[in-house]
């Protein structure tokens, strides 16, 4: 049986900065993601503290703000089944030392906090995410 679900994914500024999106992008599109929305923008600390939220309480929380709302993103709508699991597969692990080989932040992250990509991590997250950057 299908479960076609949808998800937020965002190209982290250290991979807009390197030029990585449309690599990125193919990669979603080879592993059969519908990118059905897109945007490249450029948010401010305090649109990344809203975003991060969750991760208020953390000792990295300042710097990741900071680290978001650096430079340009680009967000995505992406679809497929089990989009969510697939995505967070696609992407692999947080810190790219930890990622099989393969995955996206393997390929292409720096250091745990320029991992290149986010994801949201269930499905009732990913509908806040995606509302967070697509609601108009
Ligand atoms: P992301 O999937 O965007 O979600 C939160 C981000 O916090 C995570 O990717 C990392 O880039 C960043 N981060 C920095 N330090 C840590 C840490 N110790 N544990 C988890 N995430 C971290």
């Amino acid at each position: 049986m299908s479960n076609i679900e949808q998800t937020l994914s965002i190209i982290k500024p250290d991979a807009v900065e390197r030029n990585l999106q449309d690599k990125i992008k193919s990669e979603f599109i080879n592993n059969d993601f519908e990118i059905v929305e897109e945007k490249k923008i450029h948010i401010s600390k305090d649109e990344a503290e809203i975003f991060y939220k969750v991760h208020e309480s953390k000792p990295f929380y300042k710097d990741l703000c900071e680290y978001l709302s650096s430079g340009p993103i680009v967000v995505m709508r992406l679809q497929k089944d089990n989009a969510v699991l697939e995505n967070r597969k696609l992407m692999g692990a947080t810190n790219p030392k930890d990622a099989d080989d393969g995955t996206l932040r393997k390929k292409y992250g720096i250091s745990i906090d320029k991992n290149s990509v986010h994801g949201s991590d269930s499905v009732e997250n990913a509908k806040i995410e995606l509302d967070f950057f697509f609601k108009d």
